[in-house]
C-alpha cells in the first residue's frame, strides 16, 4: 500500500476497500469491501477458512494487509498520512492504536495466575498507568456489568467457560475501546452457557458499542445484528440486514452455508 490516501473514511468506524491478505502464495482475503458504522452490531459469518479471523486480525493491526485500504475510526490502519504521503507506523505506535480496539476470542485467554478482578485491572494499571485503587473500582464496576461481581476473587480455573468469557469481555472493556471485535466468542462453550455470554453482548449493543461479531449464532445475528456479511473463500458473497439475508439468501453458497447452521 504505497499510494496516497484520498478517500476519507467518512463517519464509518471501520471501512475496508479492496483489502487483500496473503500468507505466502495463499491468498486468504481477495478484496474485501465493507463498512461498519458507529454503534452498529456487524455480524460476520462464513465457513471455516473463509478468512473471518484474518480480517479481524487486520482490523486490529495484528496482520498487515497486502493491498487495498483499511480505516478504523477515520485513520488508516498501520499508516500515518502526512500530506500526500503514507508512512508506516512503528510497532510502538501500532500498539497504542490497538488499545482502542477490544478483542474477545473463542478461547478466553485470561491470565491463569490472576483472579477475575486482577485480570480486568491488569491493562489499565500496566498500560494506562492507573492507580490500583482506581483500576480496581473500575474493574469491579465492569464485573458487575457482566454479572460477575460475586466471582471477582476467583481464578479462571474456578470459573465456568461462560463465566471466563464474561470476565474476558470485562477485561476488554476496561481499556474503554471504541470498537469491540468478537471472534466466535461462544463456540467453545457448552450450549447451556452460550446464553449468558450473548446476553452480555446484547447489553453492550444496547449501550451503543460498535461491535464486529464473527458467530454461528444466527438467532443472535437476527435479533441483535444491524448488518450481516456472508464471507466465503476470502470474498464478501452477500450482505444486508440479518433478517433479509437469513430469510432470503440470494447466493447458492450462502444458502448452502445457512442450511448447515440454521
Ligand atoms: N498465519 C497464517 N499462516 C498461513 N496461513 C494462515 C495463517 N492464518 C490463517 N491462515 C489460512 O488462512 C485461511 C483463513 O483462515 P481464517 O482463520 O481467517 O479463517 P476463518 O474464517 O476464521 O475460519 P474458522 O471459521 O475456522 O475460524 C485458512 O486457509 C488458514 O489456513
Ligand atoms: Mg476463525
Amino acid at each position: 500500500m504505497t499510494e496516497q490516501s484520498d478517500a476519507p473514511a467518512g463517519d464509518a468506524m471501520v471501512r475496508a476497500e479492496g483489502v487483500h491478505k496473503s500468507y505466502g502464495l495463499v491468498e486468504v482475503l481477495k478484496g474485501i469491501d465493507l463498512q461498519v458504522r458507529p454503534r452498529e452490531v456487524f455480524c460476520l459469518v462464513g465457513p471455516s477458512g473463509s478468512g473471518k479471523s484474518t480480517f479481524l486480525r487486520c482490523i486490529n493491526h495484528l496482520e498487515k494487509i497486502n493491498a487495498g485500504r483499511l480505516w478504523v475510526d477515520g485513520e488508516l490502519v498501520g499508516y500515518r498520512q502526512k500530506g500526500e504521503k503514507l508512512y508506516e507506523l512503528r510497532d510502538r505506535e501500532v500498539a497504542v492504536k490497538r488499545r482502542d480496539i477490544g478483542m474477545v476470542f473463542q478461547r478466553f485467554n485470561l491470565f491463569p495466575h490472576m483472579t477475575a478482578v486482577e485480570n480486568v485491572m491488569e491493562a489499565p494499571v500496566q498500560v494506562k498507568k492507573r492507580s490500583k485503587g482506581e483500576a480496581r473500582d473500575q474493574a469491579m464496576a465492569l464485573l458487575e456489568r457482566v454479572g460477575m461481581a460475586d466471582k471477582a476473587r476467583n481464578y479462571p480455573s474456578q470459573l465456568s467457560g461462560g463465566q471466563q468469557q464474561r470476565v474476558a469481555i470485562a477485561r476488554a472493556l476496561a481499556m474503554q475501546p471504541k470498537l469491540m471485535l468478537f471472534d466466535e466468542p461462544t463456540s467453545a462453550l457448552d450450549p447451556e452457557l452460550v446464553g449468558e455470554v450473548l446476553d452480555v453482548m446484547r447489553g453492550l449493543a444496547e449501550e451503543g458499542m460498535t461491535m464486529i461479531v464473527v458467530t454461528h449464532e444466527m438467532g443472535f445475528a437476527r435479533e441483535v445484528g444491524d448488518a450481516l456479511v456472508f464471507m466465503d473463500d476470502g470474498v464478501v458473497v452477500e450482505s444486508g440486514s440479518p433478517r433479509e439475508v437469513l430469510a432470503n439468501p440470494r447466493h447458492e453458497r450462502t444458502k448452502a452455508f445457512l442450511s448447515k447452521v440454521l
